[in-house]
Parts: structure tokens; sequence; C-alpha cells
């Protein structure tokens, strides 16, 4: 998509803050008991936005904090990142931390993405959700093209299952709409390869409420991700329509891609008073916002990944919540 090549650096990011004392105890927490020893409640017994764990597609138990590997490739998202072993240390380090839904894309790399996480991470552990796309091809670092034809398709998945080291891919989603191609064609493909047991679930990206309701009507839909941020709520009709229907929501960008968030911006005060970071707040702050939320942060830095995933465990009071909604 058109914001999958921006990687500018021209806004300064916001300041990282440490997340005092609980960046490497959440880690160590998730090590020793999984999300809810973290959390020191059952799931049945929490309010839906705030249940650490969502069943992907009915039956894939995530957690709701997964790890967006677009990042651990080279710049421009081409290619093999520069420090090849760091990249494989930070996927391991964040299935390590309790991550158990990665998410990657045949078009991150391209290739590199898939094989790195095959070479980190294979043998995989058990309950671990790999979620990778197809749908857009890569003639050059930053630039993405859209392939929605049935025989690519078909092949992208074929592509994806070899790199990965899978027999069945858990979640396959279609990148984006081709507008040269009927949706239905595109989606008919991924039916096949679902009906081959190729596929367990497919998902959708960068789609409206319509184009969904569309694709339902050739395959069952399990997922969307669309770019979604606090500063960026553009697609906040596909998120409340997911909602509504029990689908998974992944928004990417979720801490405001390459460019980062506005360095003044209305999660500052919940940051300073807690002694968190700006970035761990965005990320509270979507999974407060709905149950279906499924944020993929993405890093190349396990320093970063190690923070973003300790905020899991950071709930906004209602005070707090509202003080945010009102800046924003
Ligand atoms: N479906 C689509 O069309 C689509 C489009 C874009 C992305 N995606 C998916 O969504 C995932 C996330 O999107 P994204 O990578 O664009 O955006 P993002 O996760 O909002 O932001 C990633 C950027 O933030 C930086 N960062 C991460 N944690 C940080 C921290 N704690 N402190 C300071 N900087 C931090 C990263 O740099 P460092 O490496 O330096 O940490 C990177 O530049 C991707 O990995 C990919 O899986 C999907």
């Amino acid at each position: 998509m058109a914001d999958e090549s921006v990687d500018s650096k021209q806004n300064p990011r916001v300041t990282r803050r440490t997340f005092l004392g609980t960046t490497l105890a959440g880690g160590a927490a998730l090590l020793a008991g999984g999300s809810d020893a973290i959390f020191g409640a059952s799931s049945a017994t929490m309010n839906p936005a705030t249940n650490p764990t969502w069943q992907l597609g009915g039956d894939l138990p995530v957690n709701r904090l997964g790890f967006g590997a677009m990042r651990i490739t080279g710049e421009g998202i081409w290619g093999w990142p520069p420090d090849r072993n760091n990249a494989l240390k930070v996927l391991k380090r964040a299935v390590e931390l309790g991550v158990n839904l990665i998410d990657t894309a045949d078009a991150y790399g391209p290739e590199t993405s898939e094989l790195l996480i095959a070479e980190a991470l294979h043998p995989y552990p058990k309950g671990l959700v790999i979620a990778t796309k197809g749908g857009l091809t890569r003639p050059g670092p930053s630039q993405w093209v859209p392939n929605g034809r049935p025989e690519h398709l078909k092949q992208a998945v074929e592509m994806s299952l070899k790199r990965l080291r899978l027999e069945r891919i858990d979640l396959y989603q279609l990148h984006t709409i081709d507008p040269k191609v009927p949706m239905e064609a595109s989606l008919g493909a991924l039916k096949e390869m679902q009906d081959a047991g190729k596929i367990r679930h497919v998902g959708l990206s960068n789609v409206s409420p319509e184009e969904i309701v569309r694709a339902r009507k050739v395959v069952p839909i399990v997922s969307v991700q669309n770019q979604y941020n606090i500063e960026d709520r553009k697609w906040e009709k596909t998120l409340v329509y997911c909602e509504k229907e029990g689908l998974g929501f992944m928004p990417w960008s979720p801490i405001g891609g390459g460019r980062g968030l506005k360095p003044e911006n209305a999660l500052e005060k919940a940051a300073r008073d807690r002694g968190a970071s700006v970035i761990q707040v965005a990320l509270a702050w979507l999974l407060e916002r709905s149950p279906v939320m499924l944020p993929i942060p993405g890093t190349s830095s396990i320093a970063h990944l190690e923070e973003n995933v300790a905020a899991e465990k950071l709930k906004l009071t209602p005070a707090e919540w509202k003080a945010i909604e009102r800046e924003t």
C-alpha cells in the first residue's frame, strides 16, 4: 500500500522514556506463566477490552499484542537487514516475551522477512501464529504494486509455505485489493487454497466495510489489517464493523509507522504520570479502544521490542482515557 513505502524520518519520533521497572519484569512474568501471570486474573473475569487474548478465527488463541515483522528487513523494506543476526534475535526475543502473533508478508524484503522468521523460530513453538500476506509485488525498494490475479496469489501461497517451512498457513491475508482484478477472483483463489488445506484462515488488508461484506460472500474472513493509530483513525468504520462482526482488527502503523507520532501529543501527560513512554501509552490506548484490536508494532530493536511488549500491562484509567480523548 502507499503507506507501506513510507519510511521517512523527517518528523522526530516522540522521545522514548523508560517504563520504569516494568519492561523486564513483564518479560519475566510472561516467561514464567504466560500472559495471565501478568494480569493476575483469568480472562473470563475481565472486561473484554482488557482481555489479553483473542481467539483468532475462533480457534487460535493469541496474545492481543503481536509483532510486525516488516521492519526486520533492509532499508525501504528491501533485502536483508544490515545486521541479520540482530533481526534473528529480535524475533526470538519476541517469542520469549510471550508474543504469539507475528505478522509478515511475502512482500517484506521481498521474501526476507518470511525467511528470517523461519530461520529464527522453526521448528515453531506450539501456539505461535504466523500471519502472512500476498497480493503486493515489489519491483524495487519502497515500491509496492498490487497483483491480485488468482494464479499469482496461488503461487504466492505456495512460496510462502516453502519459505516459512509450513504445511499450512494459519492466517493468510490479501494484502490489498487489486483495482485491476475483481476481488471475488482474488478471494476465490484463496478459498481454493483454503479448501486444499494450505490456508487455515483468510484475512483482508486495507479494506472498507463494504469490501469486507463482498469478500465474505466468497470466503469466511476472520481478520482485517488496516492503518490505525491514535492520530490516524480514517479506518474507524472498518474497526467498528470488525467489532460488530467479531473479526480481529490488526492496526498497522499502530505507533505511527516510520514517521512516528507527533512530538507534542495527547499521550504525554499519561506517559509522564506513569513513568511510561508515549509509545507504550499509544499501544495501551489501542488495546483499550476495542476488544478486537490486535496491534502489531514493528521494530528492529530489542530494547524497543521489550518496551512495546511491556505496554500490554499498562491499563489506562477512565480519567486518563477521557483526558486523552479530549485532546485528540
Ligand atoms: N497491511 C499493510 O498494508 C501494512 C502496512 C504497513 C505495515 N504493516 C504491518 O504492520 C506492522 C507495523 O507497522 P509499521 O512498522 O509501519 O509501524 P509501527 O509499528 O507503528 O512503527 C514502526 C516504527 O516505529 C519504530 N519503533 C518501534 N518501537 C519503538 C519504540 N519503542 N520507540 C521508538 N521507536 C519505535 C520502529 O523503529 P525501530 O526499528 O528503530 O524500533 C519503526 O520505525 C509492520 O511490521 C507490518 O507487519 C502492514
